[in-house]
């Protein structure tokens, strides 16, 4: 019996098709990462229309892999594929044959029997995403590796300050808490750091060790153990939730953590005036921030929420059909009326629209 070949590889050029994936911060130019920005900001203004969706990536297919807990990640990575007419699947580990033991490769072999284009990964392990970029055929986009790298989070962190600052170059960037096990510190020196911007480290010493000054070659960073320091004249401040499940060291007491380390709103008057205040989330209100500096003006916690659906937008569009120069847009944004203009969404203080409760670990 004849076999019908249902790809044509006749029409293919030779050798393995070629293949991205966006596995680590470093894996990024400059001028990706400036295509990127311009693509999101043309993302952004579809999403300010009416009918949100793009045909972008219709009958492609996004498998979202989750081996830890995420509410943004896993929920803006959904959205940005659906956004772009994307079939999308979920797969947690929880609730999932990774229960039964199944191992990692397994399941992303599993999962690549369907074709996806892009595989989504959150892992507790470093260097999960790579090995599941080894056994796939898919574009591979981490998630979150352990305490390694959250490099689509270092990006909308980058996009927003970008959007509300008008600018990188030179900007006095306050890193505060849990340094040492924090994915997103890692991502955002080594990415902010490609533009210009420079550092101060502030945390408990066990949380903020020596070697972290010499993690990315070229940029300045500087070690302090007082908030009122870390903060004095800063642009940006990111706080970092504590992260009790990847701490083995001996911890610091909840009282003490507050008194050292907690972003109140006096201690946010030694920034400068226009500073923002980033936060990856989740939040624990109450412990590493005040529920009044997490709602009040200089909060972006929300801007960066919504800005992590064009800049995953323009990670799926661009790994997957983006030959893009120069940061033009997809023939399908081009009708987007008006120029893709940063805008600054940050009008009110939320404190009055916003419950205080307690943020809860992921
Ligand atoms: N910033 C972030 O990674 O949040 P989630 O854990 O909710 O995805």
């Amino acid at each position: 019996m004849t076999s019908i070949r249902l790809v044509r590889d006749d029409l293919r050029p030779p050798g393995p098709p070629p293949r991205k994936h966006l596995l680590s911060v470093s894996d990024l130019t400059s001028d990706d990462v400036q295509r990127l920005l311009g693509t999101a900001r043309t993302f952004e203004s579809a999403l300010d229309r009416e009918v949100k969706k793009l045909p972008t990536l219709k009958g492609r297919l996004v498998v979202n892999l989750f081996y830890e807990s995420s509410t943004r990640t896993s929920s803006s990575f959904e959205l940005a594929a659906k956004r772009l007419s994307a079939d999308t699947l979920m797969v947690k580990s929880a609730g999932s044959s990774v229960d039964k033991g199944e191992s990692l490769k397994d399941t992303a072999q599993t999962l690549g029997a369907y074709d996806p284009d892009v595989i989504v990964i959150r892992h507790p392990q470093i260097g999960a995403p790579q090995l599941v970029a080894r056994v796939t055929a898919a574009h591979v986009v981490n998630a979150g590796d352990g305490k390694h790298q959250h490099p689509t989070q270092a990006l909308l962190d980058l996009y927003t300050m970008q959007q509300e600052l008008g600018r990188l170059e030179g900007l006095h960037v306050a890193v505060v808490g849990d340094v040492l096990h924090s994915r997103v510190a890692r991502s955002n020196i080594h990415l902010l750091g490609k533009f210009g911007c420079h550092f101060s480290l502030c945390g408990p010493a066990m949380w903020v060790p020596r070697e972290l000054e010499n993690i990315a070659p070229g940029t300045a960073i500087r070690r302090v153990y007082k908030i009122e320091e870390a903060v004095e004249g800063a642009d940006v401040i990111i706080m970092l939730r504590v992260q009790t499940e990847r701490q083995h060291e001996a911890s610091i007491s909840a009282n003490d953590y507050i008194h050292g380390y907690q972003l109140n709103a006096e201690r946010l008057k030694r920034a400068k005036p226009d500073a923002l205040v980033l936060h990856p989330g989740p939040m624990n209100r109450g412990i590493e921030i005040t529920p009044e500096v997490a709602d009040g003006p200089q909060s972006c916690v929300l801007e960066q929420v919504t800005n992590g659906v064009a800049v995953r937008m323009a990670i799926l569009y661009l790994l997957t059909a983006g030959e893009v120069e120069g940061g033009a847009a997809h023939p399908a944004t081009q009708a987007v009326p008006g120029t893709p203009a940063a805008h600054n969404r940050r009008a009110t203080d939320r404190s009055a629209e916003q419950p205080v409760s307690k943020g809860k670990d992921s």
